[in-house]
């Protein structure tokens, strides 16, 4: 029939759904078909009872779909708006030092190792399967230096199927580690080549995003260069911001003439609406301010500013300056590459504000989930193609059981689809997450190509 506008409908699910819009933290649609096309989008959503209708105007048989178990519900995939790859393989440990003096005594010495490729296809193989797993559908990566490395990251997380966006860290400023560190001119050269390269294997779900580390670690003649080079791209661009005291301590000494922190960015074309920036536990009202100006997001990295002892992003403060926030593990100062971990931290964290501040207004679950997927999304701006289900984005999706054989929760009476994903979002793992899906397309369980 030529006046279908659609492409074919390929699969079609029935059972819960929950997800977020901009207005509603938390929608539940209950005994909800939806259909994913062959392009992996969303072709419809509509409720159970139409489909006699539904299958006759997408053309697909009522005996092709899946139906979810009552304990069963789909979800967006989660969104990792800062983790750095290339600190997976000490995660869980060295968390006995502030952030300046953790970096020069364990980071940076573990990240000058990627220049030797093996070493990088292991720890980047092991960190993108574990992400994931657990339910990551979108990450967004430091890598290291090293553009071949960070190449290579790109190309695993295609491989995949994992949408990514990958950075290979610029930093031409480094007093501790000998080699960790590139002249401006390498720094940008290399930036430039990586991007060309990412670019050029036409991955399509795999992007570069241009990456100074922090002011701290670049002169701010690289800081203009990056500038100009995402600019000229239209790239997104990533790096921290005011993570700990000492660091913004140190960030006045070194830029001086700067207003502020946020200031730095600003001036060399570094805050843009493709811009997230992790941490910023301590910027001003008018820091913020400038955020939303500029369309520039935050990461919020509960775990790693807690386990850093950085400080507690005020996110209610975020929220009410309307600057785009998602959430991100920040591996390895946080050491738990898993989402569902920073949803938690970031439950805790608001509740710390109430103890200290009972007028302190502590964000809901439902929330921090909207955080975890469609902020995330908006963070990266992605929100055009995924973060909920709505008809044209992408199918990015988690089939979470709540009762999960072998799993860490037991289903002692039927709750409510809003109930399951509260009891999922703070006693859940990777047990119940039995299907991720990314652009339609089934990630998890993994193929027998990538065990
Ligand atoms: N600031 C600059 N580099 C880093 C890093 O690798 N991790 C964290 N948490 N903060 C940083
Ligand atoms: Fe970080």
């Amino acid at each position: 029939n030529s006046s279908r506008t659609h492409t074919d409908v390929s699969h079609v699910y029935r059972g819960t759904f929950v997800h977020s819009t901009p207005q509603t933290a938390l929608q539940v649609l209950e005994d909800a078909l939806l259909g994913v096309d062959t392009d992996g989008k969303i072709a419809f959503i509509g409720k159970g009872s139409e489909v006699d209708t539904l299958s006759q105007t997408f053309g697909f048989s009522a005996t092709n779909i899946t139906q979810l178990a009552p304990h069963e519900f789909f979800m967006p995939g989660l969104v990792d708006t800062h983790i750095h790859a290339s600190q997976y393989s000490y995660a869980g440990t060295a968390l006995d030092m502030p952030l300046l003096q953790w970096l020069n005594t364990y980071t940076f010495p573990v990240e000058s190792r990627f220049k030797d490729l093996e070493f990088a296809n292991k720890v980047y193989t092991q960190v993108v399967r574990r992400t994931l797993r657990n339910g990551t559908t979108t990450a967004c990566y430091h890598a290291t230096i090293h553009t071949e490395a960070s190449l290579l990251l790109g190309q695993i997380a295609n491989d995949f199927g994992q949408r990514a966006l990958v950075g290979k860290v610029c930093m031409d400023r480094n007093n501790s580690v000998k080699h960790y560190k590139e002249t401006s001119q390498e720094s940008q050269e290399e930036t430039c080549r990586f991007i060309a390269e990412l670019l050029n294997k036409k991955y399509p779900r795999v992007k570069p995003v241009v990456t100074p580390r922090f002011a701290p670690s670049c002169t701010g003649a690289l800081l203009g260069q990056l500038g100009a080079i995402a600019k000229n791209n239209n790239l997104h661009i990533q790096s921290h911001i005011s993570e700990n005291v000492e660091e913004v301590k140190l960030v006045k000494d070194m830029f001086p003439e700067s207003e502020s922190y946020t200031h730095i960015y600003h001036k060399y074309n570094l805050l843009t609406d493709k811009t997230v920036m992790a941490h910023g536990c301590y910027l001003s009202d008018e820091e913020l301010n400038l955020f939303r100006e500029t369309g520039a997001s935050l990461s919020h990295c509960p775990n790693s500013n807690i386990s850093l002892c950085s400080g507690i992003l005020n996110v209610r403060n975020v929220l009410k300056h309307k600057v785009k926030l998602g959430l991100g593990t920040d591996v390895a100062g946080g050491y738990s590459a898993s989402m569902l971990d920073a949803v938690r931290r970031a439950l805790d964290s608001s509740k710390v504000l109430t103890i200290q501040d009972p007028e302190h207004e502590t964000l809901t679950f439902e929330e921090v989930f909207r955080l975890a997927t469609l902020g995330g999304s908006q963070a990266l701006s992605m929100d055009d193609q995924t973060g909920n289900f709505e008809v044209g984005k992408d199918f990015d999706a988690l089939r979470v059981n709540v009762a999960a054989p072998g799993g860490p929760m037991d289903l002692i009476q039927s709750d409510a689809p809003k109930i399951l994903l509260e009891k999922f979002l703070n006693l859940g793992d990777d047990r119940n997450i039995v299907e991720v899906f990314v652009a339609g397309r089934k990630v998890v369980p993994f193929t027998d190509k990538n065990e």
